[in-house]
């Protein structure tokens, strides 16, 4: 990822009223490598339960896709739930991963094409919230892959243009299946966001890290903590890091005043149920034809060709 589009997003967002840095920038290869081990703890039920929907269901999305289609993975850096749909698939054509953190990217693209020699492997390492240029050959029939409720870290609004986009990108006939986090009980969805062991802490904190490696800042990393909180109206985990006192810090050649416990906003996480993320697709243009779910995660098979 371009270093200078970093920057101007740390100068622009630390600029602001109320600060803020654009939650991509969480994934360098600390915070790829930061996420994986999130992925992994008990408090985060998200990966479990979605991986679980997958042993059950990917057949059911196989038979949906029907043969030949090419696979596209938004976000695919760790490519062990697309193993689990391309398993389940009928002779697809081509995975074509898509990730902002080149590293992490090529290195789990290497893996996949190791393990599954017949099926072409492209990574394509391109930030896709932005305008994305995918490879046309095969020309088949594509099924978009968003899993892990990321589509939770955009706002509703960019959320839907995210899927307008797609239909666009991925053409005539195609599927999307997309991962999508419930709402449930508070405890359980502050917990996933202040697991015990300070992943999600250090996850977080990390965007600071990152601004002293890469863009000479001087962060004292113990003067913030992390902060994640349930805010039930707008049905998301909204996510900061915060400062302690009042200091003044340098980043990217500027110095900037913090106040005390003023935040820095890094992420949201947003929560859907099923009608709500139904409504949201058809926004975008897209006809739910399937969701898959346990109560505390849902999997969505989107359709634009029979939308009428
Ligand atoms: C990638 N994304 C779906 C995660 C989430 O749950 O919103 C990112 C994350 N942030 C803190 N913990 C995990």
């Amino acid at each position: 990822m371009n270093r200078n589009n970093f920057r101007m997003a740390v100068l622009r967002g630390l600029s602001r009223e109320r600060k803020r840095i654009p939650c991509k920038y969480l994934y360098d290869a600390e915070g790829v490598a930061l996420f994986e081990e999130i992925c992994r703890l008990d408090e985060y039920y998200l990966t479990r339960s979605e991986v679980g929907l997958l042993e059950r269901h990917a057949e059911d999305v196989a038979r949906l896709a029907g043969s030949g289609r090419r696979v596209i993975e938004f976000g695919g850096c760790s490519s062990r739930k697309a193993r689990m749909l391309l398993d389940a698939l009928d002779q697809p054509l081509a995975y074509v991963p898509v990730d902002i953190a080149r590293q992490p990217l090529t290195e789990s693209a290497k893996r996949f094409a190791e393990s599954r020699p017949e099926l072409p492997v492209t990574p394509v390492c391109a930030d896709y919230l932005a305008e994305l240029d995918l490879p046309n050959e095969p020309a088949a029939p594509a099924l978009g892959f968003f899993p892990g409720s990321t589509i939770g870290n955009l706002s509703p609004r960019l959320a839907v243009n995210f899927l307008a986009r797609c239909a666009t990108l991925l053409g005539p006939r195609s599927l999307m299946l997309v991962g999508v986090d419930v709402k449930k009980d508070e405890r359980l969805l502050t917990a996933a966001y202040n697991d015990r062991r300070g992943l999600s802490a250090a996850f977080n904190l990390n965007i600071l890290a990152r601004i002293n490696r890469e863009l000479d800042g001087d962060f004292d990393l113990s003067a913030f903590e992390h902060s994640a909180r349930w805010d039930a109206r707008q049905s998301r985990v909204e996510i900061e890091v915060v400062s302690r006192a009042g200091q003044r810090v340098r980043a990217a050649g500027q110095r900037f005043t913090l106040g005390r416990r003023e935040p820095i906003h890094t992420e949201y996480s947003y929560k859907y149920g099923d009608a709500e993320f139904h409504w949201l697709a058809r926004q975008a243009g897209w006809n739910p034809v399937a969701t898959f779910g346990d109560g505390m995660f849902s999997l969505h098979v989107l359709d634009h060709t029979t939308r009428h």
